[in-house]
């Protein structure tokens, strides 16, 4: 069977072509970088604009490179939620219409469940399908949760942050020194040459029953820890000192929130095997690397992405289209584009303020 996916929820527009035997017969992602990097951010509308201007040309070239003709195809998915609304609509209205017009299924697809089952089309480091239940921490732009997930649409949510996502830390960190956006990639280059214990950072929640986040008290002392150098343009060194310490101080919290994770993962499923990271944040070495080691001390498997399918794709979002419609899960055309998505919809409300999942 084959699926295409489309992504656009952010700021990459993406067309992947991808089998039911784990194979990706093309992976297009064009990047929005350039035209949102004034701004240090991402700008909703020009998001929406730029998907529109790319997706037909990239749905083009995925095809072509996929060396599949639309006749071939067994149905379309693209994610349908949860993002900024208005990329969602174009890739949404994109895929109907090659749906229509083909007379294929298509398929409204989480962009969280995209990149919660993302490991299971890459497989382990020997290329071994992982197996349910798994324990996960979905770090990206948007999102930081854990969740066991129990098969494809079972989620069990664990934690999830109160406030903002880790990578939106790692964006804000890297902005307020400059350093170009998106800033995770900067921050884990910088970080690379600094000094992880110079600076004094808060670890939120660290120590404290449960696995919810909290980055914004970290992300407020970077601010005032800049704010204290000396007078001037920022120093490499001490951008690089400030870099290490923030990223040491989010891996901390990430190693105290999984720990508690994975004992409430093995309480339930006592014959589980792995800890799975992904979203963008993944594709940070540090962090892997320390996920890592955490793993081999409790006895679990670690399993991640390739950096590139850990940061948003359409590989991602064709597969858990595969997923879905193995099992013969599929869409109308009346589908409504979803700005919120939760993936355990019966997860308690997180105490705090403006809890994104
Ligand atoms: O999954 P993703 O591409 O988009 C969302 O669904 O949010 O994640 C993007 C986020 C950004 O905040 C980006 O700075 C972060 O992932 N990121 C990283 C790295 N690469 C991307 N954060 C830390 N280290 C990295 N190497
Ligand atoms: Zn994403």
């Amino acid at each position: 069977m084959i699926i295409l996916g489309i992504e656009s929820s952010c700021d990459e527009t993406a067309a992947a072509v991808v089998t039911d035997n784990r194979e990706i017969l093309s992976n297009e992602v064009l990047s929005q970088i350039d035209e949102h990097a004034p701004y240090g951010g991402v700008v909703p509308e020009i998001a929406a604009r730029a998907h529109l201007d790319a997706i037909d040309t990239i749905v083009e070239r995925a095809m072509k490179n996929a060396g599949v003709k639309f006749s071939e195809l067994d149905a379309i998915a693209a994610t349908g939620g949860p993002g900024l609304i208005g990329g969602v609509l174009v890739g949404v209205m994109t895929a109907k219409a090659i749906a229509a017009v083909h007379d294929l299924p298509f398929i409204g697809v989480n962009h969280l469940e995209g990149h919660a089952l993302t490991v299971r089309l890459t497989g382990d480091e020997a290329g071994n399908e992982i197996q349910f239940p798994y324990l996960l921490l979905l770090v990206s732009g948007g999102h930081c949760q854990l969740l066991i997930v129990e098969g494809q649409g079972s989620y069990k949510r664990l934690g999830t942050t109160i406030d903002d996502a880790l990578g939106e830390a790692f964006d804000k960190t890297a902005k307020m020194m400059g350093l170009g956006y998106p800033g995770g990639p900067m921050v884990e280059k910088y970080a690379q040459n600094g000094d992880p214990v110079r600076f004094s950072l808060p670890r939120p929640l660290k120590g404290r029953a449960g696995c919810d986040f909290s980055f914004s008290g970290l992300k407020t002392k970077v601010r005032q820890t800049i704010e204290n150098l000396p007078e001037g343009p920022v120093s490499e060194q001490d951008k690089s000192d400030v870099c290490a310490s923030f990223q040491n101080a989010a891996g901390d919290v990430l190693i105290d929130r999984c720990e508690h994770a994975i004992d409430t993962f093995l309480e339930a499923h006592p014959n589980g095997t792995h800890l799975v990271v992904s979203g963008g944040v993944a594709a940070n070495q540090s962090i892997r690397g320390r996920l890592n080691a955490l793993c081999k001390a409790h006895g679990l498997s670690f399993a991640a992405p390739p950096a590139a399918l850990c940061t948003d794709n359409a590989a991602m979002i064709a597969w858990a289209g595969m997923e879905r419609f193995i099992k013969g899960d599929t869409d109308d055309l009346f589908f409504c584009p979803r700005p919120r998505w939760p993936l355990d919809p019966d997860a308690p409300k997180a105490a705090g303020a403006g809890v994104k999942a």
